[in-house]
Order: C-alpha cells, then sequence, then structure tokens
C-alpha cells in the first residue's frame, strides 16, 4: 500500500468506473478536481498495488475537525481478501494521526455490497436527516 499520487489519476479513474454504486462525474472526479483534493489531502489517501496495477484506492480527507472517507474501490477480481479493510485501516490512521477523531461516509442505500462492508467496519448509519447539495 501506498499513498496515492496525481499520476495515478487514469488507472484509477478506469477503476472506479468498472465498479458498480459509485457516482463519479465530471465536477468533482475531473483530474483537476482530484488534483486539488491531493494538494489538500497528501498523506491521507491509498492505493493498493499488486504486480505493478492498482487494484484498490480510498481517499481521505479533513476540514480540520470531521475526516470523510470517499471512493473505496477494489477491483472484482481482487474482492474478498482483505484490501478494502485495510485501505480503510490505512485511511483512518492517517486521519487519526492527524488529531482527527471521527469520520464518515457517504453511500447510495442500494449499495448492498458497499453497505455490508461499512456495517462491519462498525460505521453507524443515520436515517434522521437529508443531505442537501448544490452546484456552484
Ligand atoms: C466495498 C468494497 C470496497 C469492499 O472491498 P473488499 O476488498 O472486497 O473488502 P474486504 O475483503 O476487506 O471485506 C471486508 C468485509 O466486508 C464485508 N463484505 C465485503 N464484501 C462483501 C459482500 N460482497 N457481501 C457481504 N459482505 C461483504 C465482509 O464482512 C468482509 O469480510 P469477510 O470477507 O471476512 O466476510 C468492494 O466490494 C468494492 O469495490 N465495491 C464497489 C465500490 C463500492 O461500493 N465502494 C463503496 C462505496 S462508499
Amino acid at each position: 500500500m501506498r499513498l496515492m499520487k496525481i499520476e495515478d489519476y487514469k488507472e484509477i479513474y478506469d477503476l472506479w468506473n468498472e465498479c458498480e454504486g459509485m457516482d463519479i462525474n465530471d465536477i468533482d472526479e475531473s483530474e483537476e478536481g482530484i488534483g486539488k483534493y491531493l494538494e489538500r489531502n497528501p498523506s491521507t489517501c491509498f492505493v493498493e498495488e499488486r504486480d505493478g496495477k492498482i487494484v484498490g484506492v480510498i481517499m481521505a480527507g479533513h476540514d480540520g475537525r470531521r475526516g470523510t472517507l470517499h471512493h473505496l474501490a477494489v477491483r472484482k477480481s481482487w474482492r474478498r481478501q482483505g484490501i478494502g479493510r485495510a485501505l480503510c485501516a490505512h485511511a483512518l490512521k492517517a486521519l487519526h494521526d492527524q488529531g482527527i477523531k471521527k469520520a464518515g461516509l457517504f453511500i447510495y442505500n442500494d449499495n448492498e455490497v458497499g453497505l455490508a462492508f461499512w456495517k462491519q467496519e462498525r460505521f453507524v448509519s443515520h436515517d434522521d436527516y437529508e443531505y442537501y447539495d448544490k452546484v456552484l
């Protein structure tokens, strides 16, 4: 496992697009957008490589107070081998090392595999509030 860098972008973008349940769009996930995210969060985003190819990725960042995890994905043929769990552990430790005490994530409520994953990671779901956003 190593830190993600912007040179990984194309390989990671393909991996995200291979995954069901991921919302990849040109606003948030452009190369420029991901580059800015990595500049702001240089020590909390990771990739897992096998045989020189990226098979898993997680992005994590924080606003000084709360951490957020984004776009955890593992290539289909490498799933159920603990890679997702290891990526998550690295990201959470990296956030914790920066003094962050709580982290969360957004997930579509029909992503059954993702929901099973976060549940076993002991993340807690909330059904008493809505998330609002707006394109600027
Ligand atoms: C979610 C995802 C990242 C998990 O990656 P992974 O490397 O397969 O996960 P792990 O092997 O570390 O699994 C850890 C545990 O999560 C749970 N889990 C993982 N995949 C599961 C599945 N298909 N069904 C039920 N539980 C599952 C299991 O408890 C598993 O432990 P076990 O294998 O000992 O039973 C992967 O399935 C993926 O890329 N999905 C598509 C993208 C996505 O939905 N990302 C999350 C969006 S927020």
